[in-house]
């Protein structure tokens, strides 16, 4: 499974990075307003350190403008993926990309039946996002799970993008029900991480290097 990081964050971005976690980033419009950065400057920036697909979210409702949007977007680094809201004009402009070659990450999906119509469109990624069905009490792995069965029921090529990861398990249960990225956010990224054992077991390392030092110095 691919890690895709979910923040605007330059710096998250680059620290993620050096740990070779860093697939591809996704970004929304909230996103770029917590990160207090110009759009196109920020886009820019992260092109220029990252060569996996970058997502950037159009924010016309129409299908002329997200066209227009997207026009602009792909010239601001080598591998921009057109992400689309889940809307009938949303769908006109995946099937108008995608003809043209250009990669689609369809957002803000929270239904199988949404899902499908991205896949039949022809998006390169479809994002469910399971955090804020588990918000509202729904069972977000699910989707994942249906999503997975129809897509390999009928070949679709489209990817899972699981979107809105809130925690550890999110990624684990992406992971075993096979779907092909996971976007996380810094945080839950370095959550990846944290074992008490690991942290036991370092000290415990660290505590007899420093007696065995100690002795071998007397010695
Ligand atoms: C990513 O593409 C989504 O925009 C993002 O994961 C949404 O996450 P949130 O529900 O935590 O805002």
């Amino acid at each position: 499974m691919q890690f895709f990081i979910d923040t605007a964050d330059v710096s998250a971005i680059k620290q993620a990075n050096e740990m070779g976690l860093v697939d591809g980033v996704t970004t929304n419009p909230s996103l770029i307003k917590k990160a207090g950065q110009d759009h196109e400057e920020t886009i820019r920036e992260i092109a220029s350190f990252i060569d996996g697909p970058i997502s950037v979210e159009t924010l016309s409702e129409d299908a002329e403008g997200m066209l227009k949007e997207a026009d602009e977007y792909i010239n601001w680094g080598k591998n921009i993926v057109i992400k689309v809201v889940m809307t009938p004009e949303g769908m006109k402009v995946v099937k108008e990309l995608s003809s043209r070659g250009i990669q689609t990450n369809v957002t803000v999906t929270f239904s199988a039946a949404q899902a499908l119509i991205a896949a039949k469109a022809g998006a390169t990624y479809v994002s469910p996002f399971v955090g804020r069905l588990d918000d509202i009490g729904h069972y977000g792995m699910e989707l994942i799970e249906q999503m997975r069965a129809i897509f390999d029921n009928y070949g679709f090529s489209t990817k899972i993008l699981v979107a809105s990861v809130r925690n550890p398990i999110h990624l684990l249960d992406s992971a075993l029900i096979g779907a092909d990225v996971a976007t996380v956010p810094p945080a839950t990224l370095m959550q990846l991480f944290n074992h008490p054992l690991t942290d036991k077991g370092i000290a415990a390392f660290l505590n007899d290097a420093k007696q065995w030092k100690k002795g071998a110095k007397v010695g």
